[in-house]
């Protein structure tokens, strides 16, 4: 089998002299769609953080398409491929949809590929279109959410992780986003989704991380661990 595009091998991270995460390892192959789940604090964003050199680990390997990425910047790891959609969607206040869109693209140099993304994600989420001129930071939250996502993509990464799809949207919202992340990973993208709504994760990704307490407590195929009793118990409410 081919090498996964992301390997993590004993990873501990945190902040400061507080260590959040133990010891933790995971791959997510090429072309999948993964999740990684668990509560409010169990460092689930630490975790995107640390891939997306925001916060430097303390050891452990974080390995992307065969190169170590561990300790890079995080504009180096943007360079490398590695695109963060942060919690809470963070667009930039005062400029317009599409200048957000456009702020995804600052690295690249070839026009004519950004212009064919900037069509995709149109038709991805046409609302993106109708509101390009508007003030991203006015929109709805699930249309910021559309608007992130898009951003992301505009930086043709070969790794989207996406930090709560869901949270504070209404279910009708996150049955459209997560249709998209399908139809986005179809494209060949590979998805890392982090996510506090355990179902939601589990309807569209296939392999999944349980994280509790800064650990990995059980892994496997979402099918499998969906009919996992402690997590139907824990975090399905079921
Ligand atoms: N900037 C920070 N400084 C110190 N501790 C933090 C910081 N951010 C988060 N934490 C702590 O790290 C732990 C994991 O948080 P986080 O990664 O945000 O969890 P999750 O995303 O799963 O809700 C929590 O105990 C939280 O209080
Ligand atoms: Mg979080």
């Amino acid at each position: 089998m081919s090498e996964p595009l992301l390997e993590i091998t004993g990873l501990q991270s945190g902040y400061g002299d507080v260590q959040v995460l133990w010891d933790i390892s995971l791959v997510v192959e090429e072309g999948e769609l993964a999740c990684i789940v668990g509560s409010n604090g169990a460092g689930k964003t630490t975790l995107l953080r640390t891939i997306s050199g925001l916060i430097k680990p303390i050891s452990g390997g974080v390995k992307f398409a065969g190169k170590e990425i561990g300790g890079l910047s995080a504009d180096a790891v943007l360079a490398q491929g590695v695109v963060h959609v942060p919690e809470g969607r963070r667009l930039f206040k005062g400029l317009s949809v599409r200048d957000n869109l456009l702020l995804g693209a600052y690295l690249r140099r070839d026009r004519d590929g950004i212009q064919r993304d900037l069509d995709f994600v149109f038709d991805l989420f046409p609302i993106l279109k109708e509101r390009q001129s508007q003030d991203a930071t006015t929109m709805s939250g699930g249309e910021q959410q559309m608007c992130a996502i898009a951003r992301g993509i505009m930086s043709r990464p070969r790794l989207l992780m996406i930090d709560e799809l869901s949270l504070g949207l209404a279910p009708r919202l996150v049955e459209r986003l997560s249709e998209a992340l399908l139809e986005i990973n179809r494209t060949g993208l590979t998805i890392l989704l982090v996510e506090q709504d355990v179902m939601t994760a589990f309807e569209v990704a296939r392999h999944a991380y349980v994280i509790e307490i800064g650990r990995i407590a059980m892994a496997g195929t979402t099918e499998k661990l969906g009919d996992d009793p402690r997590i139907r118990e824990a975090y399905m409410g079921l």
